[in-house]
Parts: structure tokens; sequence; C-alpha cells
């Protein structure tokens, strides 16, 4: 069985996944971890995050890197919105992801292009979203250092670089289940995903 959880930063998808995950007792894989990795790694050799051979340098790591803390700031996430644009390193990324969701026994995996992309024939697929605003709150809660403006100017940004871009773009799969957990408390948004996916399960 396989679950693809698909959605803009800040929705709520990577924890709904990780409930998923739990409730069906199935791997997650976090795509948006491999991107991070490969903008943090061209970074890191002092390529440039905007040059695809730069970026595509930096698609050789092992699943250990993915452990790294930093991966999680926001930084990592603009970079990995810059090097995901590339096609050379979407497609350096595809079997990896395929490879884990056709694993014995199935797999969630949540990122932008899962029920587009990477698993279309995936059993189930659920669109998280939330209005950039209340993602933006969402993001200033977890860091007060940062003002509210310029989380929203952010969040906007990779949306519309998200969205726009040529190769897999971020949408909802025409089969895609939408959650929209704007106005959903997290337990509420968890709850609902579930009861989603296994109304679907059962069709
Ligand atoms: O889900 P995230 O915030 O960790 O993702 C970081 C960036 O990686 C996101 O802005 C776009 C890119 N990404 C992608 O293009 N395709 C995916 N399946 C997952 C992430």
């Amino acid at each position: 069985m396989i679950i693809a959880v698909d959605g803009p930063a800040a929705s709520g998808k990577g924890t709904i996944a990780r409930a998923i995950a739990a409730h069906f007792g199935l791997p997650l894989l976090d795509t948006g971890l491999l991107y991070r990795a490969v903008g943090m790694a061209t970074v890191r050799a002092g390529g440039d995050p905007d040059v695809e051979d730069d970026a595509l340098k930096a698609c050789q790591f092992d699943n250990a890197a993915l452990a790294d803390p930093a991966l999680r700031s926001e930084a990592a996430g603009g970079l990995a919105s810059r090097v995901s644009v590339h096609p050379k390193v979407r497609a350096a990324l595809l079997k990896r992801q395929r490879d884990f969701a056709g694993q014995p026994g199935g797999a969630v995996l949540d990122g932008r292009d899962i029920g587009t992309v990477i698993v279309p024939s995936a059993d189930a697929k659920l669109y998280v979203t939330a209005s950039a605003e209340v993602r933006a709150r969402r993001r200033q809660l977890e860091d007060y250092d940062r003002d509210y403006p310029a989380i929203l100017a952010e969040i906007l940004a990779r949306d519309e670089r998200d969205a726009s871009r040529a190769d897999a773009p971020m949408r909802r799969a025409d089969d895609a289940d939408l959650l929209d957990t704007s106005d959903l408390s997290v337990d509420d948004a968890v709850q609902r995903a579930i009861a989603i996916v296994e109304a679907r399960l059962r069709r």
C-alpha cells in the first residue's frame, strides 16, 4: 500500500504523513529532505544552487546525510526549493524515491510531486494545504526571532517557485483528496487525514 502526501510548506503535511505512517505501520520518506540535502551540499561545496550542474554534483549522498539537523532550517528549505527546479536534479532523485515506494508492504511519501510524478498509482493521495497567512503564523510560532511579514514573503516566494517550475510543479493530482488545515488543530487535522485515507482505501 502506497500513500502519497503532497502540499506546500507548513501546511501540516509532514506531521500528517508521520501520523499516517504510524497508523498504518508503514515506513515514511520525507522527500523534501532529499532536496534539502542537495541544496546544503551544493552550497557547502562552493556551488551555486541556481546552476543545474553544480546542484547535480551534490545529488550523490548516503541516507545518513539526511539526519543532519541543519536540513530542518528555513534556509535549507529555501535552498531545496531552488535546486528542485532543475530537471537533472529531479531525475537524479527519482529512483531513490520510487525504490522507497516500491518496498514490500508499501510506504508513505510526502513531498510536492508524489501523487503526480513519483507514484501516480498510489493507493491513496492526500493534498494538504492551508492559507499562506496561517502557514506563516505557524512558522513564526516555531521561530519568534523572525518577523511575520518576512516569513509570509518567504512562504509566498517558495509557493510561487514550487508551483511554477516546468518540471513536476507542485500541484494537486486530479485524484487526490484535499485537506485544508487552516482552521484545524493538529489533532483534528491528523484525525481527518486518517479518516480520508481509510475511506479512500475502502473504495
Ligand atoms: O517539504 P520541504 O519544505 O522540506 O521541501 C523543501 C523544498 O524541496 C520545496 O520547497 C520544494 C522541494 N521539493 C520538491 O520539489 N519535491 C518534493 N517532492 C519535495 C520537496
